[in-house]
């Protein structure tokens, strides 16, 4: 098993298949992307063996994010491959955190790969603010993608991203509609990534305010149910549904932070929150045995710092990189 210097068990790895995204939502991209360029993204077969990496170093659960893991060209082949891993045993899970657009095309391949769970990226159901929200995105797109993907028998689980207006706005809808359709539904706070950070500060609303509010028209009622990720659950009794709240200001969940992350580049990031990295791209392409990467990944985790630095009063840099660069 693999533990960091704080002794946490780290058996979660977040690796992100591409910075590409046929959206530009406001908090997570710049309207002008500049994406890497391509000789430095990773090929599936180099991820595979990262992969393999970290499998024999303890982790158990991978889960495949972006920008969008989705448009990743043969993105179903590496899938496909983590997916046997899960069949095998050797892996417990492997999940996807998309923002729905290819989900009507793929989802039932996803489900006979062996994924069994998605969350899905959704902040809004009007389909104009959608539309504002993402830069263009179709909010009918994504809704049939969901469908799509609930009819294959996907767990879903939808995240959305908490803005004042917006989310003041279009709460109650999720949680009903959610509620309905049996959906999980997870607010999380906004992060302050990447340097156009205007909205982050314009449109920033702690969690706690958010649930506050709901809790005077929802009966949210405290469960022990948790996943493995940060999100605290609550049931709502009117839907019979579950919501989760995820907030990152304050360490809440830092001391239990069980995840790595990989960029597409090949950067092992040991927090969201911090500009720390370890390039592993280099020396895999330099042909490094595979006892040389197993040591390079370990001592990238024995870095993982004790928390990130996103609060207020923080004494360490934020990331300057947005948060397509490391998936949420
Ligand atoms: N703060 C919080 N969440 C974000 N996401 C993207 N950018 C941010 C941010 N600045 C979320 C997306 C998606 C996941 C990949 O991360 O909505 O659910
Ligand atoms: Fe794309 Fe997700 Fe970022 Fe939106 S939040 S631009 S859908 S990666």
């Amino acid at each position: 098993m693999l533990i960091d210097s704080f002794k946490r068990p780290i058996d979660t790895l977040r690796l992100s298949l591409t910075d590409r995204c046929d959206f530009r939502c406001v908090y997570c991209m710049a309207e002008r992307m500049c994406f890497e360029p391509r000789e430095q993204v990773l090929s599936l077969e180099e991820m595979e063996r990262l992969c393999g990496v970290f499998l024999r170093l303890g982790v158990r659960k991978i889960r495949l994010t972006g920008g969008e893991p989705l448009m990743r060209r043969n993105a179903m082949r590496l899938i496909r491959v983590l997916g046997q891993w899960v069949n095998e045993g050797l892996l417990t899970e492997v999940t996807l955190t998309t923002n729905g657009t290819q989900l009507a095309k793929v989802a039932a391949d996803l489900a006979e790969a062996g994924i069994r769970r998605v969350n899905v990226s959704l902040d809004t159901l009007d389909a104009e603010r959608f539309a504002m929200l993402t830069r263009g995105g179709s909010l009918p797109q994504v809704l049939d993608g969901i469908a799509a993907a609930r009819a294959a028998g996907l767990r879903l689980r939808i995240n959305c991203v908490v803005m004042r207006d917006v989310t003041s706005a279009s709460a109650d809808q999720l949680v009903k509609w959610c509620g309905s359709q049996g959906f999980d539904l997870c607010f999380i706070e906004m992060m302050p990534m990447g340097q156009d950070s205007t909205v982050h500060a314009d449109a920033f609303m702690p969690v706690s305010e958010l649930r506050l509010a709901l809790n005077k028209r929802w009966s949210l009622i405290e469960i022990p149910y948790r996943t493995t990720g940060p999100a605290t659950y609550l049931a709502v009794a009117e839907t019979g549904g579950r919501i989760a709240f995820i907030s990152p200001q304050g360490h809440g969940f830092c001391h239990e932070c069980n995840r790595i992350r990989l960029s597409c580049t090949g950067m092992l990031y040991p927090c969201l929150g911090r500009e720390l990295s370890h390039d592993l791209r280099t020396p895999l392409r330099q042909g490094a045995t595979d006892a040389e990467l197993d040591r390079l990944v370990f001592a990238g985790i024995a870095q993982k710092p004790a928390h990130h630095a996103f609060s207020a009063g923080r004494s360490h840099a934020l990331p300057l990189r947005t948060m397509s660069v490391t998936g949420g």
